[in-house]
């Protein structure tokens, strides 16, 4: 596994383990209070007519700008990955507003807060995301929350800052749909209050590079730590159960969890749940045929084309190549992001293709290293051998990692996959768990 560290590792230590630090400016402009809302919501979202976006979500209380005031929060790290200057209050309420703003898409119906509602930790609950007139695309809507961490963003990595980002969805025509940034902007150029607000925030009019700095100002200020677990670290060693302990201890030795979901092979890492790396954990790749895949795209895309890859990937089959997509190396086929794992209870389905229901599907997945006829598979995927009791340990860990703003919609959910998983283990295979690790066959000629 690649070592991303990319700042002092004893740093991290320190500040992870300092109860309360306040570093950033935005600590006194924002919220601290956690807000529940009272009609939480569970399971997916309702269906959906044909040619129809999904209803635009409120920008409630959960909408807000986290603070800085919270256990695990990792201080140093913050300030290494974001300026302070990109913290401004103006900016920050500017960026807000734009996320929840319709009259971004082509036909007004549907904003950034459409995939990623705040009420669902700023996800969506399908399988993969449904956007303008109702299209489906062919990727599953990760947080925001804690994206300011990501060294890369979207499944594939293919651009690295939260301004590309925020940029591509807009004119995706799966996504909102705009003929063009520029179309965008002018759709909003002539309200009253965003000339106010940009003049505010950036000391001049409307425009394209001051939309995309708001809109990622915003989703800088999502930090989202304070869970049980952080408490158990922080050294409160009742807020978290036994069974949550046994299973910290597992996800970092028999499970193998630590592999890909840390910084380093060999220390405990309790902040991101992420390598900022690329593997290929056998997901999807079973259902499709990868190598005419890949011949198609190098036939296709051109290569570093940024605008025909992000259609690739939300639109095509193409999607299921991940990190290829990007880099047309081989190796790279059909892999993709190590996403962290806060708040994950409540961000299901799980995988860039929404493909699993449960935790508890999750795994069974890595209980029996899924994907022996998938060349590529990565090598640190093997059977587990772990019992029931273990996968719930696990879970239970995993159930761990929610911040305060979703504890309640957290509760319901493991609960409601619990009951799920009592009834419907699609991906369990205890014969293969508890085998040996299969050959890997060699890859086909491309
Ligand atoms: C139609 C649904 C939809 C809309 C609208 C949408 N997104 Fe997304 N978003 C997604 C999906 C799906 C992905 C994953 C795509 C991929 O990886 O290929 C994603 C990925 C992201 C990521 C990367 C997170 C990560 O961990 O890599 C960020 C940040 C993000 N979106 C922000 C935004 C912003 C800002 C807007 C509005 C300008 C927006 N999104 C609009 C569905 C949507
Ligand atoms: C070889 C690296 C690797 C190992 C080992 C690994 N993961 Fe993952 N994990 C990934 C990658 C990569 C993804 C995204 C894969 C995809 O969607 O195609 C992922 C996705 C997930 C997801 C879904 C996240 C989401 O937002 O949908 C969960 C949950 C998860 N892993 C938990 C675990 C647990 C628990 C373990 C240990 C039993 C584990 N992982 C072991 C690399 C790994």
């Amino acid at each position: 596994m690649a070592v991303n560290a990319y700042f002092s590792r004893r740093a991290l230590m320190r500040a992870t383990f300092a109860a309360v630090l306040l570093l950033l400016p935005l600590s006194c402009a924002v919220l601290a209070a956690p807000a529940v809302r009272e009609d939480t919501i569970v399971g997916s979202p309702p269906a959906l007519a044909p040619g129809q976006a999904p209803p635009l979500p409120q920008a409630g209380p959960l909408a807000e700008p986290r603070s800085s005031n919270q256990v695990g929060f990792p201080a140093v790290l913050t300030q290494y990955v974001i300026s302070p200057a990109t913290l401004r209050p103006a900016r920050i309420a500017l960026g807000q507003k734009l996320f929840f703003e319709p009259r971004l898409s082509g036909n007004g119906t549907v904003a950034c807060a459409t995939c990623h509602d705040p009420a669902r930790a700023f996800s969506d609950g399908r399988p993969v995301s449904i956007g303008i007139h109702g299209r489906v695309g062919q990727r599953n809507a990760p947080t925001v929350l804690n994206a300011l961490y990501n060294k890369h963003q979207f499944w594939d990595g293919r651009v690295t800052t939260l301004e590309q980002r925020a940029a591509l969805p807009i004119t995706n025509p799966f996504e909102m749909g705009s003929a063009s940034i520029g179309d965008a902007v002018s759709r909003i150029a002539s309200d009253k209050d965003y000339q106010t607000q940009f003049m505010q925030a950036f000391g001049r009019g409307v425009n394209e590079q001051d939309m995309l700095s708001a809109i990622a100002a915003y989703e800088r200020t999502l930090a989202s730590f304070d869970s049980p677990f952080d408490h158990f670290i922080a050294g409160d060693a009742n807020a978290i159960s036994d069974s949550t302990k046994r299973g910290w201890k597992l996800f970092n030795i028999k499970a193998r969890c630590h592999l890909c979901h840390a910084l380093t092979d060999n220390q405990r890492d309790p902040t991101l749940f992420m390598d900022n790396d690329f593997h290929n954990i056998g997901i999807g790749i079973l259902r499709h045929h990868v190598a005419p895949l890949a011949q198609q795209a190098e036939r296709e895309l051109a290569q570093g084309h940024l605008p025909a890859i992000d259609t690739a990937a939300i639109t095509s089959e193409m999607s299921v190549l991940g990190r290829f997509l990007v880099t047309r190396k081989e190796s790279d086929i059909a892999s993709f992001k190590t996403p962290g794992l806060r708040n994950i209870v409540v961000t299901g389905p799980y995988f860039h293709d929404g493909s699993m229901q449960t935790l508890w599907d999750v795994m069974d997945h890595y209980n029996k290293g899924d994907g022996i006829t998938d060349p590529w598979l990565d090598k640190d995927m093997q059977p587990l051998a772990l019992s029931e009791s273990e996968i719930d340990d696990v879970v239970a860990l995993l159930a761990s990692l929610t911040s305060p703003q979703y504890k309640q919609i957290g509760d319901q959910e493991y609960a409601r996959q619990l009951a799920t998983s009592k009834v419907n283990r699609p991906q369990r295979d205890t014969g293969r768990a508890f085998g040996p690790k299969p050959k890997q066959p060699p890859p086909p000629p491309l």
